[in-house]
């Protein structure tokens, strides 16, 4: 049993013993439920965040924390060299719910995009070494050495160098430049269905079909990362059944388990058999327990009510939204799909005030990009939350 520290004791041995990767402010949450967090003081505050997009069904769902309990209770991890129940009912899941032929199961988005440009890197050696990929500036694609090289931001890359060869980068939203910079050795184009560390960025109407053409075309695999927009995050289970095409190859991750760490990189036809036997691995991929919670966050997010209720707050949320930015003349337009948000603001300093103050007031949301405030509150957010969070941004704003 871990003691309930105070938030002073939490934050120093945190500060003292933690690699310093990340600004982590002078709060420490103890528990959650729903929207809604509680900090070590006993302050309540909205998550309009999900925990960085990683709890669509909100904190500790109760379907997916029966799952994790009953599975716990009954085996927790099996090694990928027998067969196990829990990975078996994700993948099945995983593909009657997509384009998806075949699932390789992982921890993470970083790992299920190293196995999205594995599978590139297959699929171009059995046509004469084709190695490179396209991606798009302002991307976002994880921290390993393969996916800080995926990512379209220099600034991941810096200090990391010398870098994984085999990635070009072009401005997302024009398919005339990805064109443009197809070479012979080109194999795939990986790409979010909207930029999510990028500064929330909608594709523009008809880009992603447009890269399906091409890689048609030109015999190239069509990658999505939906590790941010995946799991019901823009309205439908997947951002790329609002695009009309559907890729060769997605990863998801963040949400896939509420909360788990569980990432799955699912392949259509043309991708399914690149990897073969021993050609891929991950000791914890397919965990039982976090494919429990899988299994159980896709049935509460294919129960038929969960997806349309997120569209209605969705419409709520961007109204009020909206009023609420057009009279601040340092805000842009609000922007994204579904329950991923973006509110641009004038600079960096403006963006990170305004999600500082909203925080003091009680409302949890995050700056990404240059600038944008992000607002992703999970998929269950009731009205009255709805109503509160935009009251406690109001506020924000305006002090
Ligand atoms: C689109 C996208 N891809 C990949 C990743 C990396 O995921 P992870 O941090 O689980 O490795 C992220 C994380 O923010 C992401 O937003």
């Amino acid at each position: 049993m871990i003691d309930a520290d105070s938030t002073t004791e939490i934050v120093a041995r945190n500060q003292k013993y933690l690699a310093s990767t990340y600004p982590r402010g002078d709060m420490a949450f103890v528990r959650g439920l729903g929207t809604e967090l509680w900090d070590a003081r006993g302050r309540r505050v909205l998550d309009f965040f999900s925990s960085i997009l990683c709890t669509n069904l909100g904190h500790c769902h109760p379907a997916v924390t029966e799952a994790i309990r009953e599975q716990a209770g009954k085996l927790v991890h099996l090694s990928n060299l027998h067969h196990s129940d829990p990975q078996s009912q994700l993948a099945e899941r995983l593909v009657g719910t997509s384009f998806g032929e075949r699932v390789f199961l992982c921890n993470s988005g970083a790992e299920a995009n190293e196995a999205a440009i594995k599978v590139a890197r297959r699929y171009g050696h059995a046509r004469g070494g084709r190695f490179e990929i396209v991606t798009a500036l302002g991307s976002f694609h994880g921290r390993t050495m393969a996916t800080i090289a995926a990512t379209g931001q220099e600034k991941v890359r810096r200090g990391f160098e010398p870098g994984l060869p085999g990635f070009r980068y072009v401005e997302f939203g024009d398919a005339a430049a990805a064109q443009a910079i197809i070479g012979p050795n080109t194999v795939a184009i990986l790409v979010e269905p909207v930029q999510g560390e990028g500064g929330v960025v909608p594709p523009p109407p008809g880009y992603l079909e447009e890269l399906r053409d091409l890689c048609d075309q030109r015999d190239l695999l069509l990658m999505f990362d939906e590790i941010q927009t995946g799991c019901g995050r823009t309205g439908t289970l997947y951002a790329y059944e609002q695009s009309g095409c559907a890729p060769d190859v997605m990863t998801l991750a963040k949400s896939l388990g509420n909360g788990m760490p569980v990432g799955a990189m699912v392949a259509g036809p043309r991708a399914a058999d690149a990897l073969d036997l021993g050609s891929h691995g991950s000791t914890f991929g397919g965990n039982c327990v976090t494919n429990a919670a899988a299994v159980a966050t896709l049935d509460v997010l294919n129960d038929g009510e969960t997806l349309p209720r997120a569209r209605r707050a969705a419409e709520r949320l961007w109204s009020g939204l909206r009023d609420i930015a057009a009279p601040h003349a340092d805000l842009g337009e609000v922007r994204g799909q579904g329950l991923l948000i973006g509110v641009p603001t004038d600079s960096p300093e403006r963006a990170s005030t305004i999600a500082t103050r909203a925080l003091e007031l009680g409302l949890l949301i995050n700056v990404t990009g240059m600038g944008v405030l992000r607002i992703a509150p999970p998929l269950v957010v009731t009205d009255g939350e709805i109503d509160e969070g935009l009251d406690l941004l109001r506020g924000a704003l305006s002090s």
